[in-house]
Order: C-alpha cells, then sequence, then structure tokens
C-alpha cells in the first residue's frame, strides 16, 4: 500500500495541472501532487529529492577531454588488444628508490597535519633547489600544495574575481578550462599555431584581446600540450605586456627540468616583474612523482601569498608523508636529470622522426616536456582517436593518441591534430608509430591535403 501510494505521488510530482487563482483571474500550474491528499512524509522526501539541483558551476565544468576515450581503450584490452597509451603524460620513469626509502625510514608516531603552507624544513629546503635553477625566493614565499594542480586552483582564486578575464595561448592545458571554471574566471584563448612550433603569439594578439576585465595571462613553459619552449625574447615581450596592463602572469613550471633545444627562462627571473608572477610548480614530472601529490606556489607577492594562505589553511595542509618524499628529492646528485632528460630526448627525436615520415603528416620538434603536437590527414580527431581503438588493430595492437581539440579554447581548432606524449621506451613507440602509419592508411576519414589537392587539380 505504502509503496502504491509512493508511485502515485511520484508520478503526480511529474505532471502539472492548471488550478485557477480567482485573485489575479489566472490559471497556476501546480504540481499534481499538491492536490493529493496530505500523506506519508517518506512521500515528500521524494518529491524535495526530484527537486534537487545540480550547480551551474558543476554543469558547466568539462570532462576530461584526455580521460574521456579510456572506456574504448578497456573495451579494446578486453577484445585482447594491446594499447600503447600515448594519450596521458604519466611518465614510465622509475620513482628514484633514494626519495621513497626516505618516506619508508621516517619514524613517525602519530601522522599529523602539517603547516598549512608545507613544513618549514621543506620549505627551506626548496629554497635550495630554487637557487639552483636560478630561482632567488625564500621559504615565506613558498606555499606547498596538492600537486600542482592545487596550486593553479590557489592562484586563480586568490588574484580574480568572478567574470575577470584571463588569457591563455592556445592550445593549453585542458586543465585550465576547469580551474578557471571553479574560479568562475573566463578564458579568452589566443591561438599559436602549428606552421611555426607554437610559437607565442604575436604581442598584438594579446592586445586585441586586452579589456578592462583582463586580470592575468597564464602560460606553461615549456608548454603541455606543444612542448615549446619560450624563447628569452618571449619572455621579455610578456613582461612588457604584463607591466603595461598591470597584470598577473600565472607561470606553469611543471616541466622546468625537461628542455632539450634552447635555454630556460623562468618567470620568477623577470626584472620589475616580482610582484605579477605567480609560479606553479609540481614535482610530479620532475622526479616522475604524480602519486605523491606535492606542488607549490611560489610568488614574491606577498598580499597574493597571503591570500592564497587562506585558501590553503581551509584545506588544512598538504599531504604529509610526500612532503618527506619531495624533501628527500632536493638532496637527489645534481646529475640526477642527466639520465631522463636523455631518455625523453631520444625518445623525442624518434616520435618527431617517425611521424614526419609518414605521408602528409606534420611534427613540429617540441623544445622541451615530452609532448608533440602533429597534424595528421583526417577529418576529425575525435572520431580518429575513437576509431583507433574500437575498430583498428594492427598485429593485434593499437596506439591510444588525444585528440587536440580538447587543448583549443576556440571551437573547430585542432580538428585535424592529435597530442602525443613519449612516456613510453622506444621500442613501444616504434610500435605506436606503426600502428598509427597503418592506420592513416586505410581510416575512412582520411583527407587529400590542401596543397595536394591544389595541385591535382592543376595537373
Ligand atoms: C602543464 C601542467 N600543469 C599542471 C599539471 C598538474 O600536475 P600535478 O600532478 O602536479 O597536479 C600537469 C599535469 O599533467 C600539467 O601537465
Amino acid at each position: 500500500m505504502f509503496n502504491v501510494l509512493c508511485l502515485c505521488f511520484y508520478s503526480s510530482c511529474r505532471f502539472s495541472v492548471p488550478v485557477f487563482c480567482p485573485a489575479f483571474h489566472i490559471f497556476y500550474p501546480v504540481p499534481g501532487c499538491f492536490l493529493l491528499p496530505p500523506h506519508l512524509p517518506s512521500a515528500y522526501f521524494t518529491y524535495l529529492r526530484l527537486m534537487l539541483s545540480i550547480s551551474e558551476r558543476g554543469k558547466l565544468m568539462p570532462p576530461s577531454p584526455i580521460r574521456k576515450l579510456v572506456p574504448y581503450a578497456e573495451a579494446a584490452k578486453k577484445k585482447g588488444i594491446k594499447v600503447f597509451h600515448l594519450n596521458i603524460g604519466q611518465p614510465d620513469i622509475e620513482t628514484p628508490p633514494a626519495i621513497m626509502d626516505a618516506v619508508r625510514k621516517a619514524d613517525i608516531p602519530v601522522l599529523e597535519y602539517s603547516h598549512s603552507a608545507g613544513n618549514e624544513s621543506y620549505r627551506r629546503k626548496l629554497t635550495e633547489y630554487y637557487r639552483h635553477v636560478g630561482i632567488n625566493v625564500n621559504h615565506h614565499q613558498i606555499l606547498i600544495t596538492a600537486g600542482g594542480s592545487e596550486a593553479i586552483i590557489f592562484g586563480l582564486m586568490s588574484c580574480l574575481n568572478p567574470g575577470d578575464e584571463l588569457i591563455i595561448p592556445e592550445p593549453f592545458y585542458a586543465n585550465y578550462n576547469g580551474f578557471a571554471i571553479m574560479a568562475g574566471v573566463k578564458v579568452v584563448p589566443i591561438t599559436s599555431h602549428i606552421e611555426n612550433g607554437f610559437a607565442l603569439p604575436p604581442i598584438s594578439e594579446f592586445e586585441k584581446v586586452i579589456t578592462p576585465k583582463t586580470k592575468g595571462i597564464v602560460i606553461c613553459n615549456p608548454n603541455n600540450p606543444t612542448g615549446y619552449l619560450y624563447s628569452r625574447q618571449e619572455m621579455e615581450e610578456l613582461r612588457s605586456i604584463c607591466l603595461k596592463h598591470n597584470l598577473y602572469l600565472f607561470s606553469d613550471e611543471a616541466y622546468r627540468e625537461f628542455c632539450y633545444d634552447g635555454e630556460f627562462i623562468s618567470a620568477m627571473q623577470l626584472d620589475g616583474l616580482e610582484e605579477n608572477v605567480l609560479l606553479m610548480d609540481t614535482i610530479s614530472k620532475r622526479y616522475s612523482a604524480c602519486g605523491a601529490r606535492i606542488g607549490a606556489l611560489v610568488t614574491r607577492n606577498k598580499a597574493v601569498y597571503d591570500t592564497a594562505m587562506k585558501f590553503a589553511q581551509a584545506r588544512l595542509s598538504p599531504p604529509g608523508l610526500a612532503q618527506i618524499l619531495a624533501e628527500a628529492a632536493v638532496d637527489l646528485p645534481a646529475d640526477y636529470f642527466n639520465a631522463p632528460k636523455a631518455e625523453y630526448l631520444s625518445r623525442r627525436d624518434l616520435l618527431v622522426k617517425r611521424l614526419n615520415a609518414m605521408p602528409d603528416v606534420f611534427c613540429p620538434n617540441p623544445g622541451g616536456a615530452f609532448y608533440a603536437i602533429a597534424r595528421l590527414p583526417i577529418d576529425d580527431c575525435d572520431r580518429f582517436c575513437q576509431w583507433l581503438l574500437e575498430s583498428f588493430s594492427h598485429n593485434n595492437k593499437t596506439v591510444m593518441l588525444a585528440p587536440a581539440t580538447g587543448f583549443y579554447g576556440t571551437p573547430g581548432l585542432g580538428k585535424n591534430e592529435v597530442r602525443l606524449a613519449y612516456v613510453l621506451n622506444k621500442e613501444a613507440i616504434n610500435d605506436a608509430m606503426d600502428c598509427l602509419e597503418k592506420a592513416l592508411e586505410v581510416y575512412p576519414g582520411k583527407t587529400i591535403p590542401q596543397k595536394q589537392k591544389e595541385g591535382s587539380a592543376v595537373a
């Protein structure tokens, strides 16, 4: 009987009945449930449940464009197909055993909250690391965060109001979209182009989109997803525009250690921009320690630091065990990075060579990080990446790539581009490139590049 009543109530909630209101001489739509005699309170709660809603912010939050193909990869694996994951920046380099040992050997009677800004011993130690890479800061200017991700969120939350605008050269790290939505901030993309290797767009492009609501510029150097390493001149240009328009410069330097060609210039080294720069840092890629969840927000702007500290206090503290690991990492021998860097460099060379040897494929040489964007002769990268997992295999193997559309803020851009992360060993990269080459021969949505089309028309 109870169930019948609930069902009846539930169904009646979904329909409105027009009821005449004599006071205003109009009909009001009244949910059917209110026309039923008052009954069981649980039915009332069923009604309330129907009324619960999701926040607008939650609805706006984009799903990860990198992870959306995961179910297709899982289905391919269930069919027994080997999938080469070039889609995600999870390094395969071993986490240094010495830093894992530091955690194992730690004598911790109580795993307490740490200081909200992170352990003072770690922050002091980090100043040594930063000095070594040419960044002079003290431990009061470093705030330890749960990964670089939290540093970015704290940075945006501390400096921008809802409705403010943030200029980001595209293609950009896709999660910046999500972080901007969390902060209620509008991302204004300016396009960098594959033809010149995704160099910083000319300053005139920045000037065109600056409005009174523009509060900052975000760069990622060296860049994820393009691998582009900003030159000294480009960094100077950014400095000038930030000073001219009084903008923050949010500099994500997650891949600082992996620069192959050219010189790395940190935003923290730009003279006169001390108050404007927020460095967003992480140990995830540096020490192949993505699971540690340790990053840092570094700024010389005291007001920004103090504000970020309030966000840090609200979440109490960064991970405790992982700070021990991160502190030990500063003591790794100075030549520690030589081997991983040499490995990434040789993978990059192999990947770029293989890609550019494929008909109608173009891949600029990335100067740093461990990503490359390639232009392929395809109609739609989302369709192509799904097809690779759903409908293609070569010798029972296939490759998972990240569609580049997810890294552009301007709709429609990047449709014939994919991002590849060279986080697998060279044998796997070679196998993956064999798969891609074969796939491009048989993909039903293969396109004829414009130049070739024009050529054949003339012929
Ligand atoms: C450019 C960039 N910034 C930030 C992050 C976030 O890193 P973390 O693992 O430290 O949160 C990533 C992760 O891939 C990244 O590529």
